[in-house]
């Protein structure tokens, strides 16, 4: 039985992954100052784990919350595009300076491996698709810079103490848990709440937009893979975790219509400053080296998100 540390346990990925390292008999401790995490997420879990409500800005109470783990599976941030054109040195603080003191603190404390939650918007706007990992990035946010600055932390670890380190860039992480209630939160978490009770959702731009939307199961085994693929091939790295498939938003809410029966049509408003317009990954990296293959594809992951937010809407009027 190893020990997992998660940073940002609270929140959508963070809780996800604790969820199903209890199913599978592993230790896990958590940290999170619930900025964005919720203690919701935690509720059904809290006796199982060893949670510490920390901020990684805290380096003291990373040091401890390191010590004694063998992976760290670092998810706290600010997970927003446009939350961080309106903040960006809050987004800076939370994003790197955070993952700065996780990484210090996991280095000194001798765990195995520190895997992270990096994005897909480092690749920016560039019209080349698929995405893949050798492609130079090109941010357009600052939450995309800050991502990528992270990621390059990792490498920089890896190269100059040799702390092993995977960085996974996610494509649009979507599932049960994840917070429909901010304006920041993922479009697809807002869309299905919003249709479920009937409200009109917006659109941000034309909704020709298109996204590699990935369901949270396929993001969980990615990161429980990073934790035992040989060294040789994954630390120190860098690895798409999507589905190798896109659609766009228009697509996406007519398939949302069938499935919420809301008959209503979106309002469109003005495209979102620092969004990409279209974002597609190539898998096979991740395929040859991490053993990754995406076992729940969109639809079906799109059926039990919307399944699992009908029945929090049921449980919380009954
Ligand atoms: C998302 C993640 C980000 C992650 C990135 C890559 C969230 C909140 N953000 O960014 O952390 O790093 O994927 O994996 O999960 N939109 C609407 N209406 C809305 C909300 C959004 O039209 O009410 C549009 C946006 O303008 C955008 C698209 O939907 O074009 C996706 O937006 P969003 O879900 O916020 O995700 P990303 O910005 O792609």
């Amino acid at each position: 039985m190893a020990v997992y540390l998660i940073t940002g346990i609270g929140g959508f990925i963070g809780s996800s992954l604790a969820h199903e390292l209890l199913r599978r008999g592993q230790q896990v401790r958590g940290v999170d100052n619930f900025s964005t995490g919720r203690r919701e997420n935690l509720a059904q879990i809290l006796n199982q784990i060893d949670f510490r409500e920390a901020d990684i800005l805290d380096l003291d109470a990373m040091k401890l919350a390191c010590d004694g783990a063998d992976y760290v599976l670092h998810q706290a941030a600010i997970p927003s595009v446009p939350k961080s054109v309106l903040d960006p040195v809050g987004s800076n603080r939370a994003n790197v300076d955070g993952t700065v003191n996780v990484l210090v603190a996991a280095r000194d404390a001798k765990v195995k491996r520190v895997i992270y939650a990096a994005s897909s918007s480092a690749y920016g706007d560039t019209p080349t698709l698929p995405k893949h990992e050798r492609m130079t990035p090109d941010p357009i946010s600052p939450y995309a810079v800050a991502k990528l600055a992270s990621e390059r932390y990792m490498i920089s670890f890896y190269r100059c103490y040799g702390l092993e380190t995977v960085a996974l860039r996610y494509f649009n992480i979507f599932g049960p848990r994840q917070d429909p209630s901010s304006p920041y939160s993922g479009v697809l978490a807002k869309f299905i709440t919003q249709m479920l009770s009937g409200q009109q959702p917006t659109m941000f731009g034309d909704g020709e937009q298109s996204r590699d939307f990935t369901y949270i199961d396929n993001a969980v085994e990615a990161n429980l893979l990073a934790c035992t693929a040989p060294a040789a091939q994954v630390a120190g790295k860098v690895f798409n975790v999507a589905t190798g498939r896109r659609i766009t938003l228009n697509q996406t809410f007519k398939l949302l219509q069938k499935l919420t029966s809301y008959s209503g049509s979106p309002v469109y408003a003005a495209e979102r400053g620092g969004d990409i317009k279209h974002s597609l990954a190539d898998i096979s990296h991740a395929e040859q080296h991490l053993g990754y293959k995406p076992e729940v594809d969109f639809e079906e992951g799109l059926r039990r998100t919307v399944d699992w937010y009908r029945s929090q809407s049921k449980a919380a009027g009954a």
